[in-house]
C-alpha cells in the first residue's frame, strides 16, 4: 500500500519518463516502480549499501532488463550525496529514515535531491506514522533536539515545495507519504500542507510561511 501511494504519479507523466530511487534497500518500492516503467523510460536506483546493491541487482533489476531492453536502468552503489547522477528527474522516489539521520545530513541529501529534480517535478518521501512522538520517551535531550530540528526542517520543505500529505492507513504500520514539487524559479511556493487520508476526508493544516534554512 505504502509501494502504491510513493509510485502514483509515475503513470501520470507522459514519456519518456525519467525516475530515480534514493534507497531502495531490498526493493519494495523498486518492484513497484518497475511495473510503471515503458520503453524509452531511464530509472536510476542509488543506494549506499553493497550487499543492498547486489541482490537488487541479481533479484530485480537483471532480470528486467532481459525483459525490458528498451528501459534504461541504472544501478548507483553510492551514497546520494556523491553518486554521479544527470538530472534532472521527473520523480524522484526516497526510502531514506530521515528520522535516524543527523539534520545536517538530512538538509545536504534534500538539497542534492532537488537538485536533480525537474522544476515541477516531483520528489516524494516517507515516515512511519507518529515515529518522532513514539520515539521521543527513549531518547535523551540531544535525541529529543535533534528529532525537533528533523520535524521542523520537513514541515519547512513542504510549505516551501507545495507540500501534500498522504496518510497511508492500510500500512503497517501506518506511515505517512509526502510529495514536494521541484523549485521553479521566480515564484513563491509557500503555502499550507493539504493531506489526503487514504480512504478518508481531506484536511489542510495551515501555517505562517518561513523561509526554509540553508544551512546548519
Ligand atoms: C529504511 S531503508 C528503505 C528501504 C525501502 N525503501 C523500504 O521501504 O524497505 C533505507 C535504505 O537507504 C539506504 N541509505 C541510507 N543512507 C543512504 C544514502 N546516503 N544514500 C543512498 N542510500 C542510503 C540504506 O542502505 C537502506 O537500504
Amino acid at each position: 500500500m505504502l509501494a502504491a501511494a510513493m509510485t502514483s504519479s509515475i503513470g501520470a507523466i507522459e514519456g519518456p519518463r525519467r525516475v530515480l530511487e534514493v534507497g531502495p534497500g531490498t526493493g519494495p518500492f523498486t518492484k513497484a516502480i518497475l511495473r510503471k516503467l515503458r520503453a524509452g523510460d531511464q530509472f536510476d536506483l542509488v543506494e549506499i549499501n553493497e550487499n543492498f546493491c547486489r541482490t537488487l541487482e541479481k533479484k530485480l533489476l537483471g532480470p528486467y532488463r532481459g525483459k525490458h531492453p528498451r528501459v534504461k536502468i541504472g544501478l548507483h552503489c553510492a551514497p546520494i550525496e556523491e553518486a554521479k547522477l544527470e538530472g534532472p528527474y521527473d520523480v524522484i522516489v526516497c526510502g531514506l529514515p530521515f528520522n535516524n539521520f543527523p539534520p545536517k545530513l538530512m538538509r545536504q541529501i534534500f538539497r542534492r535531491m532537488f537538485a536533480l529534480l525537474k522544476e515541477n517535478g516531483e520528489l516524494v518521501y516517507f515516515e512511519y506514522a507518529g515515529v518522532r512522538v513514539m520515539k521521543g520517551p527513549v531518547l535523551d535531550s540531544a535525541g529529543r533536539a535533534r528529532l525537533k530540528r528533523i520535524d521542523a526542517y520537513g514541515k519547512s520543505l513542504r510549505r516551501h515545495h507545495d507540500g501534500k500529505k498522504e496518510l497511508v492507513l492500510g500500512n503497517i504500520p501506518p506511515a505517512i507519504a509526502y510529495r514536494l514539487k521541484g523549485e521553479r524559479k521566480n515564484s513563491t511556493q509557500a503555502k499550507s500542507t493539504q493531506t489526503k487520508v487514504t480512504g478518508g476526508a481531506k484536511k489542510s493544516s495551515g501555517g505562517r510561511p518561513r523561509r526554509e534554512r540553508k544551512s546548519a
